[in-house]
């Protein structure tokens, strides 16, 4: 993950370098550097965070210079320590890199270093590319950085500074995200939009193994034979506010509280006249006609979408749904046909286990759909058809808007698919759309009962164990609630299906511990009701969350949060909100960082 930036210009550099990396933090907050050039190259380091750095550089008097570079890190090799920060130097100081990705030969390529004489001070596989570098150097950065992309094997994004060249620097990337932002006299290199935001609205993207060449007053796109590159300039359209707090204490409320709009934005204009039209897509209804089996693919939160998915596709269009995580599916050799489709889900569409599994389907001819949320992503550039969630920049490392959308969108195919095929009549297309274009509405009025799940979230704050059980659809929700917990609030959390517990995790249920217990799904709700009384027998603690107006869980459960009667298949979009809402006041109450969890970044770019 990491985050990387660049600055050259008639500014000093350092202020934007810091200022820069504040909005990349979410990529990662093991540790944080900049080197800034003036009359040669000054690196300032740290473990911790970038305000650690911050007041480092305040307590220097400042760094000066108008060319510099800088990183906030997600140690992959090393622990995150002083030495293991970013920038990182080749043995004389003339080269200094940052960078986000893994060099995987990065050994050998030491052990041969070391041989020629090379000391090394770290144990991050980043410093090889700055040694590497000093030991091709001929005077060239671009020469020099070709030979250097010839010698390793893995991911990055580069940003690199030479002792001998006051006014430029170079970058690369490759399975590692890097933009080139466009200023007026004074140009930049990050890895995602925010930390462009404040400067530039301009930018270029990168493909793999394009090399920059940034000046003050010009950037020089190359390939790896030289040859310059003309690119398209891309404008991006959300204003610096959409990346900032807005008065709230963390993003990750800020961003709960933006899901109303976002599903709005991402499933107003794809319903027409009772309809649903996905002109974004190049899909004919032969085609959906033919789709054999569908492959959804994804990490995370964005695996949780997906088994919401399979449940509304398989319920509405009959079509056979395998949800699978990426890392899983790349290396089982799976079983694909010619008309199978893979949907890949992610918000961040940089996620390197997702992307890699895409490249597996790709190479076996599969076509490929995504769903993203950030346009001109790896993903995205590199799917057949692309679906966009429009949530806007999400910071927090725990999505929650992301995820939102994400589901919004598996009903809208479901829907979609389900109609072209048969299965869906024009009447229950209208009826479901009608009732999906109520979801933000009833979103706004399950948010004035925060105040109840934060009283809830006090007395709960210091359990040890939460078990959070569901069946069907409200089992997938209790995946991702379950997530929601563990990750902020480092309560260990398991989800359920409910009906499973009794084969054998209802042995660790006793007196006093927590149970979550989903019960929405209409046909199953006696069933849930049933699974209740039996943990309730153990000694449980029971929170319900159940539909208004079905109240005989009230009898059996310690309290139940009530959400608004909605047709069984959208309840996913409601059951989370008191989930995503109940784990951020646990993870307040326990002091915990909302937006930057332990050991966890946003944006998993590394396998
Ligand atoms: C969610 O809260 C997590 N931080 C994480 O599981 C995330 O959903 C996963 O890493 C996938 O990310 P992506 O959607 O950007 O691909
Ligand atoms: N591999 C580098 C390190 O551990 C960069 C990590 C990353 O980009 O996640 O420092």
């Amino acid at each position: 993950m990491c985050g990387i930036v660049g600055y050259i210009g008639q500014n000093e550099a350092a202020p934007v370098l810091i200022q820069g990396l504040k909005k990349l933090e979410y990529r990662g907050y093991d540790s944080a550097g900049i080197a800034v050039y003036h009359d040669g190259i000054q690196v300032v380091k740290t473990k911790g965070r970038l305000a650690d750095l911050d007041a480092k550089v305040k307590e220097m008097g400042g760094v000066k210079g108008g060319m510099g570079i800088g990183h906030t890190r997600w140690a992959t090799h090393g622990a995150p320590s002083d030495v293991n920060s970013h920038p990182h130097s080749s043995m004389n100081g003339r080269i200094s890199v940052v960078h986000n990705g893994i060099i995987e030969n990065y050994l050998q390529l030491k052990a041969e270093l070391e041989t020629k004489g090379y000391v090394f001070q770290s144990e991050t596989d980043t410093e090889v590319i700055a040694q590497l570098f000093d030991y091709y150097y001929n005077g060239d950065m671009v020469d020099t950085l070709i030979q250097v992309i010839g010698r390793v094997r893995g991911s990055y994004a580069l940003g690199i500074l030479c002792q001998d060249k006051p006014d430029e620097m170079v970058a690369v990337r490759k399975d590692s995200p890097l933009l080139v932002g466009i200023g007026k006299q004074e140009n930049f290199i990050a890895s995602d939009i925010p930390a462009l935001l404040e400067y530039t609205k301009e930018y270029y993207l990168l493909n793999d193994n394009e090399i920059v060449v940034l000046k003050k007053d010009g950037i020089t796109i190359l390939d790896m034979d030289k040859n310059e590159i003309k690119k398209d300039i891309y404008h991006v359209d959300w204003d610096i506010s959409a990346a900032e707090k807005g008065g709230y204490d963390y993003f990750m409320m800020k961003e709960i509280m933006e899901q109303p709009e976002a599903i709005k934005k991402t499933i107003s204009p794809r319903m027409v006249d009772g309809n649903i039209r996905l002109d974004d897509i190049q899909y004919t209804e032969q085609d959906i006609k033919d789709i054999n089996r569908i492959h959804i693919i994804a990490c995370g939160s964005a695996w949780h979408a997906g088994i919401v998915g399979k449940y509304v596709i398989e319920e509405y269009a009959r079509i056979p749904v395998e949800v699978d995580l990426a890392s899983e599916f790349r290396y089982r050799n799976p079983i694909l046909h010619k008309n199978d489709v893979c949907i890949i889900i992610s918000q961040s569409g940089e996620t390197a286990d997702t992307l890699a599994a895409l490249r597996e389907a790709k190479r076996q001819g599969i076509r490929i759909l995504s769903i993203v949320n950030v346009v001109g992503s790896s993903i995205a550039r590199e799917s057949d058809d692309v679906l966009y969630t429009w949530a806007g920049p999400e910071i927090a490392v725990a999505t929650t808007k992301g995820y939102s959308t994400q589901i919004s969108l598996m009903y809208l195919l479901a829907l979609k698919f389900g109609h072209v095929r048969g299965y869906v009549s024009d009447d229950k297309l209208q009826t479901l759309v009608t009732e999906l274009q109520q979801i933000p509405a009833y979103m706004e009025k399950l948010f004035k009962n925060e105040a109840q799940w934060k009283a809830l979230a006090k007395t709960y704050a210091f359990a040890n164990d939460v078990f959070v059980l569901g069946r069907g659809i409200d089992y997938a929700v209790a995946m991702e609630g379950s997530l929601k917990l563990k990750e902020i609030s480092y309560i260990h959390s398991e989800a359920y299906a409910a009906g499973e517990l009794k084969h054998g995790t209802i042995s660790l249920i006793e007196d006093g511990t927590l149970v979550i217990a989903i019960a929405t799904q209409d046909a199953l709700y006696e069933k849930l009701v049933s699974n209740v009384k039996e943990v309730k027998a153990r000694g449980a603690k029971v929170i319900a969350i159940a539909k208004e107006g079905n109240t005989e869980i009230a009898e059996v459960a310690d309290t139940v949060i009530y959400i608004p009667k909605i047709h069984d298949a959208f309840t996913a979009s409601l059951n989370i909100i008191p989930m995503q809402i109940f784990s951020y006041y646990v993870a307040v109450e326990r002091g915990c960082d909302v937006d930057m969890p332990r050991n966890l970044a946003k944006s998993v770019t590394v396998e």
